[in-house]
């Protein structure tokens, strides 16, 4: 192993060009692909940016010749040399025009044969790629979205200061809150029996910074929750947070607008349209059986109860007795490949989100076949095909039942397994939307009482005040959440900035006053002293850097994910810890499940 000695990097793997040929230039990295072609070496290095040819041949000095021969996969060199036009060019890198001719090498590490190889297009399982995250974050395909990530933070903060934001950091041992998903705890050794929660949001230290008169804050803020894993949560994430003052729902939604386009002109060169749609809750439920409806795919639901008001088909007729709704798709032309086995397997996609079953009809060139359609008058099948525009070669899908939102959510999944199954999804497409006018309470069943549908502090629409305590289902919050292509990328609101309309949430939510004050009373005290109108929202920017990037799960665009288990296998985190350090926080294990 040697030193870099008077060596020093003068230029960067991917970013040499033909413009640079002709040059003396100094670069370092690893190997990534050294061939011995007998009086001929080439070698790849590649840095952070990219990858570059060496080559040593005849005229290279003979003991760096021989240093080449000993070049294995993964060794860390510094290498100077010349660069030179290559005569055999190569689109595959990016600087596949040129190669470096090598004319000093300096081994600064050797490598061990890593126990995968590190190049694209590798078949090796997650579990062996995260217990070595250091070795597949030197992969491409893993390395560049993390370095595309640190861009869009840059884009992120350089709209926010020009915009007359403020980044304050907010603390990350806060005080344990009820409502939201369940907290991480941190124990205190000064406090025994005491503990800090790590927070799920800033939401409330944002909100102060507004009574502290900051105006307008940003934070790239990490928050924790402690959660289920999926695809696009992790227990650990991050934020883009945000809060502004003097704001109604339009100038924060303007604002955002104008970031997203931001974003993705300086990272994808793509120019988006603003403003984007904006649509009311209770229309994407209907239409799309979703509050984050992917506008990407057509197959919009249709409510046909209509046509079955006087029907004699029993499920149907109890159905409308209930007060509920029959809602339907037509998976237009789909009847090919849409068998009946394939319709039993979207069945049990609307069993798995509570419809009781899934009536059809295929409407095939050789006669229709329906589960429902011999128990209906004549007038109701035409009624029933016009409302949904049916052809020969659709297949007619409906579910009935008695609450709107779980037919509509059950035919929104067949929806999208339809899109995702036969390929109706234009993958290339960004479509952006607007969801307005949420719910400002949802009914928990399992805690039996009103639950605030984004979170306590949000403000209910001007004309719905007035229902907060008498027909809380019916009360609308001034809260949006920005949609992308299916995803939830962001959420927020305006805020309550009334103590007393603040206190008459918090007891429409159940609490005694007491458990408000023990809570919240540090927020309830801050608005007697003066509190501006406020509002803002926050993304998830892992989200944000997935769908820019097209990546099908979070955990690509984070350097060190963690899995199903909330573990990071890479350093083996949770672990047990010494008995002493458990001590010293007066904590006793009880059992262990
Ligand atoms: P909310 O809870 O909707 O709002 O969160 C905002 C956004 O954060 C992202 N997100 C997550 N990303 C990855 N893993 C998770 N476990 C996870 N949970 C949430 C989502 C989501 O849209 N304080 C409010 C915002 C506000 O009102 O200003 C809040 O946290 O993209």
């Amino acid at each position: 192993m040697e030193t870099m000695g008077n060596l020093r990097r003068t230029n960067y793997c991917g970013e040499v060009s033909l413009a640079d040929a002709g040059r003396e230039m100094t670069v370092c990295g690893s190997i990534a692909r050294a061939r011995d072609k007998g009086g001929i070496i080439f070698a790849d290095l590649r840095d952070t940016t990219g990858i570059l040819q060496m080559v040593f041949d005849e005229d290279t000095p003979k003991d760096v010749f021989a240093k080449a021969e000993s070049l294995k996969s993964e060794y860390v060199v510094i290498a100077r040399g010349t660069l030179r036009e290559r005569a055999a060019k190569t689109d595959k890198i990016a600087t596949g025009d040129v190669e470096l001719y090598v004319n000093e090498l300096r081994v600064l590490s050797e490598a061990e044969t890593p126990p995968f190889e590190i190049r694209d297009g590798i078949n090796v399982g997650d579990d062996l790629r995260l217990r070595y995250r250091y070795l597949d974050l030197r992969r491409p395909s893993m390395h560049e979205p993390i370095v595309l990530r640190s861009k869009i933070c840059q884009v992120v903060r350089n709209y926010f200061y020009d915009e007359h934001f403020c980044e304050i950091e907010t603390p990350t041992l806060v005080k344990s809150t009820p409502e939201g998903a369940r907290d991480y705890l941190v124990p205190s050794r000064v406090q025994p029996g005491h503990f800090y929660a790590l927070p799920q949001s800033p939401q409330l230290y944002k909100q102060i910074l507004m009574l502290s008169g900051f105006d307008r804050y940003f934070q790239i803020a990490r928050c924790y929750r402690d959660e289920d894993l999926r695809a696009d949560r992790q227990p650990e994430f991050t934020q883009i947070d945000e809060e502004m003052s003097f704001v109604t729902e339009d100038d924060v939604m303007t604002v955002n607008e104008g970031l997203i386009k931001r974003l993705w002109k300086e990272i994808l060169g793509i120019d988006v349209a603003t403003p984007f749609e904006r649509m009311p809750w209770k229309e994407a439920m209907s239409r799309f059986g979703s509050d984050k409806p992917d506008l990407r795919l057509g197959l919009e639901i249709t409510d046909v109860s209509a046509v079955f008001a006087g029907t004699e088909f029993k499920p149907f007729a109890d159905t409308l007795a209930a007060g509920g709704s029959i809602r339907a798709i037509n998976a237009k032309a789909l009847a090919d490949r849409l068998t009946r086995k394939n319709i039993d397997k979207l069945a049990d996609v609307a069993k798995t989100y509570g419809a009781k079953g899934l009536a059809f009809s295929r409407l095939t060139a050789e006669g229709t076949a329906s589960s429902f359609e011999k128990f209906l008058t004549e007038e109701e099948k035409s009624a029933l095909y016009a409302a949904l525009g049916a052809e020969t070669g659709d297949v007619l899908l409906l579910v009935s039942d008695a609450d709107w939102v779980r037919a509509c959510t059950a035919l929104g999944q067949v929806r999208l397994e339809i899109g995702r199954k036969y390929d109706l999804i234009d993958k290339d497409a960004f479509k952006f939307l607007w969801v307005v006018d949420f719910p400002l309470f949802e009914y928990s069943e399992q805690e039996g009482r009103w639950m605030a549908m984004h979170h306590p502090f949000t403000m209910p629409r001007a004309e719905d005040i007035d229902k907060v305590e008498s027909d809380p289902g019916a009360c609308r919050a001034l809260a949006y959440d920005i949609v992308l292509n299916g995803v939830e990328l962001g959420g927020g609101s305006i805020r309550i900035n009334d103590p007393a309309l603040q206190d008459r949430m918090f007891r429409a939510l159940g609490f005694t006053e007491e458990k408000a004050r023990e809570s919240f009373g540090f927020l309830m005290d801050a608005y007697k002293y003066g509190a501006p109108p406020h509002g803002g929202m926050a993304y998830g920017l892992d989200r944000l850097v997935m769908l820019m990037l097209k990546k099908d799960s979070i955990r690509d665009v984070i350097a060190f994910p963690k899995v199903q288990n909330a573990g990071e296998p890479m350093s083996g985190a949770p672990d047990v810890v010494d008995p002493k350090q458990l001590r010293d926080l007066c904590i006793a294990m009880v059992d262990e499940h």
